[in-house]
C-alpha cells in the first residue's frame, strides 16, 4: 500500500466505527459519541473523570401506518446508521439577556456535528409486464445529523433532520433518547403526567420511584393523566453517592412534544410506548417496543402525545429540541448555569423597549381562598355567552372584581411603589368556566357590569399604575386563538401591557394533552401574537419552560408548578422552594405568586389550610425564586399590620446586573446575593426547609472601600413556619466589603437582606 493511500485510511478511520470524542472548553465535561455494530448512534458523558451518562442509545422510532396507507414505506430512525461526516467547532459569545439574573451571559462550548446516513431496504410490488406484479428490492437513504454541544457544566443534544429527498414528513411515534445513569441516585421529582405539573416533589432513591408513584400523583388536580409506574418529569435533578449533581432538561422546545423520562428499573419488562397512552390512568398494557430494554437506571424519553395518540408531525427542515444533562459536584453551579439559556435562539423581537420587570399585587388570593368569587351571579345553572344581558342578572354579592375593590388594589400599588394590579374574574363566563368541556368559555372582551373597564384603567394611569389582565382559556386553546386578536386589540386600547393566561382543566379540542406538540405550538402562537402587540406574557398551566424567554423576552413568567395557590389548598412542604430553584425555574422564571403574611387562612376566612412559611421566609422568596415578576399576593389589609417587612417588598429589585449563589444544597437551603440593575445596591436572600439552616454570608463582592445601609429581615428566635411564622426581627446596620453576616433561619423560614450603597 502506498504512503499516501495508508495516510488516508488513518485519516478515514475517525469516521467509521472509532469513537469521537469532545471534551468541554475547561476539559471536565468529556462527551464522546459512537455507533453500535448495528449503526445505533450511542453517546456517554463524564465529569471529572467520573461516568455521568454511561453508554446510551439514541433514536426515533417513526408511525409507519399512515405513510404506509399512503403508499409510502417508513421505518424507524433507530439503527442502521453510518457517519457521514463529523465536524468540530467551538464557540464563545457573550450576550445581554432583557431581563435576567446576570448583566451578560458567556456562551462557551465545543460543539461536535455527526452527520449520519441511515440506509434501509424494503421490497414493494412493482410492475413487471403488463399482466404481471413482481417484488423488487429498494434502497431509501436519509440523513440526520445529530449535534452535541459540551459546555463546562452539562451537554446539550439534538437531532436535525435536513430537508431532503426521502424525508420531508414524517411521523414520530417515540423518541428513545437515552439518560443512563451511572447509579442508584437520589432524585427530586415529580409524576410524568401529560396534563399536569402541579404535584409536590418527591425526593426519592431511583430505585423507589415504582414504590412511590401512586401516592405522588396529584389525584385532585383538574386534569391528569399519568402514562408509567416509573415516569417522571424534567427538569429532574439528581444527586449521586459520590457528590455529583446531575440534571437532565431539555432547552429550546418548539414545534415539538414536551419530553418526560421513563426509567428502566429491575422490574421493569416494557416501556409504554403504545400510542395513545394513559388519560388518568397507567398505561394498561405497554406495547412492547421493538428494540432492547436498556440497564436498569437508565430513563428513557416519552414524549407527551396529541389527540391522535402520535407524539409528533414532522416537516423537514426541522429539529428536535436540545436534550440537557447539566453536572457539576457543587450544587449552586446548578443554579447559576445558563445551559437552558444558552441552547435558545437569541432574541427574535427587534424592539423590546416596551418590556420590564413588573411587580404586582392583585384582586386575587381573597378569590383563591374563597372568600370571595370570580362569577358575577349564581343565577343559572349554566351560562350561554351570547344569549345573556348582564345588566338584568342578579349579582351573587360576592364578586371580587368591582369598581371598589379593585380601585382600593390600584391606590395600594401606586401608594406602595408597585407597578401593576391583577384583577381576575372581570370578564365574563366564569359562572360555569372549569372542567365543563365547553368551547365557547370566554370572550376575552366583555367585563362584567360592575367593572368599569375604561374607568378603572384611567384611574389607574391617574396614578401610574396598570392594570395587568387575565385571560382564562378553561383549556379551551381553539376559542382563545379565535378572540386572541380582538382580546390584545382591547388590551391595546385600555393600555394593559400584560396578560396572565391559564390553562385550567383538559385540554379542548378534547383528547389533546397540556404539553404536546399542538399545544405547544399554541404556547407558542400566543406568546407571537402578544408580542406583536408589545404585550408581556406569565402562563399558568402551560408547559413547563425550556429557556424560550430568551428568544421570546414578552415570556416573563409562567405557573408550570405547583405555586402559592396550593397553600390554600392543603399546603405546600416547606422545602418546595429549596427545591423548584433546582428543577422548575432551569427552563425560566415562575410565578409563584409569593408574600403571604397571614399564613393561618381561617384567621380572615373559612379555609382550614394554612401557609408553611415564616415572614421572613417568604421575603426570602423574591429573591431565591428568580423572576423579572413578582407579585405581593396578600391583601392590602393584611400588609398593612406588618407595614415595616413589607418595606422589603417595596425596595427589593426584580431585575439584576449580578447574581451570586452563596449557598445550595436541593431541598434543604438556598442563599443568594444580587445587585440590582443599575444601581450599586445588592439584596441576599436566604430560604431553608423544615429543619432550619444558619447561613454565613461574607459579604466579600460589595465595592470596596464603600459604605453600606444594611437592613436585616430575619426569622426571631422563636420563629417556626407552623407555631410561630409571624415572628422576625429587623435590624440595621452599616456594612462594607468584607463583613461577615451570620444570619439564623427558622424552620421553614428564612431572611431577606438590603444593602443600600451610600
Ligand atoms: C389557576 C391559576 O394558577 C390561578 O392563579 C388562577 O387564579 C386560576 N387558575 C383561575 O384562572
Ligand atoms: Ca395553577
Amino acid at each position: 500500500m502506498k504512503y499516501k493511500n495508508l495516510l488516508l485510511l488513518l485519516l478515514a478511520l475517525p469516521m467509521m466505527a472509532v469513537a469521537q470524542t469532545v471534551k468541554s472548553p475547561n476539559g471536565n465535561v468529556v462527551l464522546t459519541f459512537s455507533l453500535t455494530d448495528n449503526g445505533r448512534p450511542t453517546y456517554e458523558m463524564t465529569y471529572k473523570g467520573k461516568a455521568v451518562v454511561k453508554p446510551s442509545h439514541l433514536g426515533l422510532e417513526l408511525a409507519k401506518d399512515k405513510h404506509a396507507s399512503m403508499g409510502m414505506e417508513e421505518s424507524d430512525l433507530m439503527e442502521g446508521f453510518s457517519i457521514v461526516d463529523t465536524r468540530e467547532t467551538s464557540f464563545d459569545e457573550t450576550w445581554q439577556p432583557v431581563w435576567g439574573e446576570t448583566r451578560d451571559i458567556r456562551n462557551r462550548y465545543n460543539e461536535l456535528a455527526v452527520t449520519l446516513d441511515n440506509k434501509y431496504e424494503y421490497s414493494k410490488v412493482t410492475a413487471k409486464g403488463e399482466n404481471e406484479r413482481g417484488r423488487a428490492l429498494f434502497e431509501r437513504h436519509r440523513t440526520v445529523i445529530i449535534r452535541f454541544r459540551v459546555y463546562d457544566d452539562g451537554i446539550g443534544l439534538r437531532y436535525e433532520f435536513p430537508q431532503q429527498k426521502e424525508l420531508n414528513y414524517f411521523l414520530i411515534k417515540e423518541e428513545h433518547t437515552e439518560f443512563a445513569m451511572a447509579g442508584d441516585h437520589k432524585a427530586w421529582w415529580l409524576p410524568g403526567d401529560y396534563d399536569t405539573q402541579e404535584q409536590m416533589t418527591q425526593e426519592t432513591k431511583l430505585s423507589e420511584i415504582r414504590g412511590k408513584m401512586q401516592e405522588a400523583v396529584n389525584w385532585g388536580n383538574s386534569s391528569v393523566a399519568v402514562f408509567s409506574p416509573t415516569g417522571v418529569q424534567t427538569s429532574l435533578q439528581m444527586k449521586s453517592d459520590d457528590g455529583l449533581y446531575i440534571n437532565i432538561h431539555e432547552a429550546a422546545c418548539a414545534d415539538y412534544a414536551t419530553m418526560h423520562l421513563e426509567l428502566v428499573d429491575a422490574q421493569t419488562k416494557a416501556l409504554s410506548t403504545q400510542l395513545g397512552g394513559g388519560s388518568n390512568a397507567y398505561t394498561p398494557n405497554p406495547k412492547p417496543s421493538p428494540y432492547p430494554l436498556p440497564a436498569p437506571f437508565t430513563f428513557v424519553s416519552h414524549l407527551t402525545p396529541d389527540a391522535t395518540g402520535l407524539k409528533g408531525a414532522m416537516q423537514t427542515p426541522c429539529e428536535t429540541p436540545w436534550r440537557t444533562v447539566m453536572v457539576s459536584d457543587d450544587a449552586r453551579d446548578m443554579l447559576s448555569s445558563n445551559l437552558i439559556l444558552n441552547l435558545n435562539e437569541p432574541c427574535k423581537l427587534e424592539d423590546t423597549s416596551w418590556i420590564h420587570p413588573t411587580k404586582y399585587c392583585g384582586v386575587w388570593w381573597e378569590m383563591i381562598v374563597g372568600k370571595s368569587n370570580w362569577n358575577y351571579t349564581n343565577d343559572f345553572p349554566s351560562i350561554k355567552l351570547d344569549q345573556i344581558d348582564w345588566t338584568k342578572v342578579k349579582p351573587n354579592g360576592r364578586h371580587a372584581a368591582n369598581n371598589e375593590k379593585v380601585k382600593r388594589y390600584i391606590d395600594f400599588a401606586a401608594e406602595n411603589g408597585l407597578d401593576e394590579v391583577l384583577v381576575e374574574g372581570w370578564n365574563v363566563g366564569w359562572e360555569d368556566w372549569a372542567n365543563m368541556w365547553k368551547r365557547d368559555v370566554f370572550d376575552f372582551v366583555t367585563p362584567y357590569p360592575d367593572f368599569d373597564i375604561k374607568m378603572l384603567n384611567d384611574y389607574a394611569h391617574s396614578k401610574g399604575v396598570k392594570i395587568l389582565m387575565h385571560h382564562e382559556t378553561s383549556s379551551s386553546s381553539q376559542n382563545y386563538e379565535r378572540h386572541i386578536k380582538e382580546a390584545y386589540e382591547l388590551m391595546n386600547k385600555y393600555g394593559y401591557d400584560a396578560v396572565k393566561t391559564g390553562y385550567v382543566g383538559d385540554i379542548i379540542p378534547r383528547g389533546d394533552h397540556h404539553y404536546s406538540q399542538s399545544m405547544n405550538n399554541h404556547y407558542l402562537y400566543v406568546i407571537k401574537e402578544a408580542a406583536k402587540h408589545h404585550v408581556m406574557v406569565n402562563s399558568h398551566e402551560a408547559t413547563r419552560p425550556t429557556g424560550l424567554c430568551r428568544t421570546y423576552p414578552n415570556l416573563v413568567g409562567g405557573e408550570s408548578a405547583r405555586g402559592t395557590e396550593y397553600e390554600a389548598f392543603g399546603g405546600n412542604n416547606p422545602d418546595h422552594t429549596c427545591i423548584l430553584p433546582f428543577t422548575r425555574l432551569q427552563g425560566g422564571p415562575m410565578d409563584y405568586t409569593p408574600g403571604i403574611f397571614v399564613t393561618k387562612l381561617s384567621e380572615w376566612s373559612d379555609n382550614t389550610s394554612w401557609a408553611r412559611i415564616t415572614i421572613a421566609g417568604t421575603l426570602a422568596l423574591y429573591l431565591t425564586m428568580y423572576s423579572p415578576l413578582q407579585m405581593a399576593a396578600d391583601l392590602p389589609e393584611h400588609y398593612a399590620k406588618f407595614m415595616d417587612a413589607f418595606q422589603f417588598i417595596k425596595d427589593v429589585a426584580c431585575d439584576w446586573d449580578d447574581s451570586k449563589y452563596l449557598e445550595a444544597e436541593p431541598g434543604d437551603y438556598i442563599t443568594v446575593a444580587r445587585k440590582a440593575k443599575g444601581t450599586d445596591n445588592w439584596f441576599i436572600g436566604g430560604k431553608c426547609d423544615e429543619n432550619g439552616h444558619t447561613a454565613v454570608v461574607k459579604l466579600d463582592f460589595l465595592d470596596k472601600g464603600r459604605k453600606y445601609d444594611c437592613t436585616i429581615y430575619a426569622d426571631a428566635k422563636n420563629a417556626h413556619y407552623e407555631k410561630n411564622p409571624q415572628a422576625y426581627v429587623i435590624t440595621k446596620r452599616t456594612v462594607k466589603k468584607g463583613d461577615v453576616l451570620k444570619l439564623t433561619e427558622a424552620p421553614g423560614g428564612g431572611f431577606a437582606v438590603s444593602l443600600i450603597a451610600r
